[in-house]
């Protein structure tokens, strides 16, 4: 697959939470009710048993991941090494410490991650195609749709992940439950506890 666009941007919250929230379907329906919860996700797969300094996770879901729904363009064709069911999910990845991709049946894209300090992030996205895809004689023609997808996403996790920072920060906040909808959030927290704390405790 080749990249097609990268381009950076800049949040204020803690790089964790941009993290967290790349890996869990829990937010949709909230934060992206009216972009990305038309993709309509199914209920997500366990994580995927993995060795190694990385975890996944692969949720079902009707048609490309990378679309608004009722965009009237269906997608390019999928991925060709595709085949069963991954032809209609996404599997999200974190490649510890800070970065995540998403697979998805006709594309892939991928954040990079560059914390700032404790309430600033930089990221880059990349956008993904195969070759033949982008060979295309209608791949500009359609490639914008996609964009359309990501830049809503993006629009719409920043202004949330800047809130959400905000009531981190607030001296009434209190630590909450984590739901089972987001068991990633909890593995990578794990990880970080076992990363700072010594053996002793
Ligand atoms: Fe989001």
């Amino acid at each position: 697959m080749r990249c097609i666009r990268r381009r950076q941007y800049e949040v204020a919250c803690n790089w964790k939470l941009f993290i967290e929230v790349f890996m869990e379907w829990y937010h949709l329906k909230a934060v992206h009710s009216n972009s990305l919860d038309s993709i309509k996700y199914d209920h997500p797969d366990p994580v995927d048993k993995t060795k190694g300094q990385y975890v996944t996770q692969f949720g079902t879901h009707e048609g490309t991941g990378a679309l608004l729904k009722g965009h009237g363009h269906t997608g390019f064709p999928p991925i060709a090494t595709l085949s069963g069911r991954l032809l209609s999910g996404t599997r999200y990845a974190l490649v510890y410490p800070a970065f995540v991709v998403a697979a998805s049946t006709d594309s892939m894209w991928y954040f990079e991650c560059y914390p700032q300090g404790p309430d600033r992030t930089r990221y880059a996205m990349s956008v993904c195609f195969p070759e033949n895809t982008i060979a295309r004689p209608d791949f500009q023609e359609h490639v914008g749709t996609y964009f359309e997808r990501f830049d809503a996403g993006i629009v719409e996790d920043n202004a949330i992940l800047e809130r959400q920072q905000a009531g981190l920060t607030s001296p009434l906040a209190r630590a909450g439950r984590l739901s089972p909808l987001e068991p990633i959030v909890g593995l990578f927290a794990q990880w970080i506890l076992d990363g700072v704390l010594d053996d002793a405790n």
